[in-house]
């Protein structure tokens, strides 16, 4: 699923970028472009990066039980 609109950035695109050894938020960031347009994704590209095994210090987000649920967003086509 996209996980950001802006950049057309799949979960599956930053999963493999983690397995490929970006484990920070800023070198996905920089990498793939996550959340530098509109920032809606940022909270979203952290729980994905919490969900790979990226630990809270170098996804800067700690994880709390309560949290809410991923929000995907889908590209219609057009
Ligand atoms: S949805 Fe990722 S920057 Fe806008």
């Amino acid at each position: 699923m996209i996980v950001c609109v802006c950049k057309s950035v799949s979960d599956r695109k930053i999963r493999a970028s983690i397995e490929d050894g970006m484990d920070s938020f800023d070198e996905l960031q920089f990498e793939l472009g996550v959340a530098s347009c509109c920032g809606k994704c940022a909270e979203s590209v952290r729980d994905v990066m919490m969900q790979s095994g990226v630990c809270a210090s170098r996804c800067g987000f700690e994880h709390h039980p309560q949290a809410v649920p991923l929000t995907f967003y889908e590209r219609k086509a057009a």
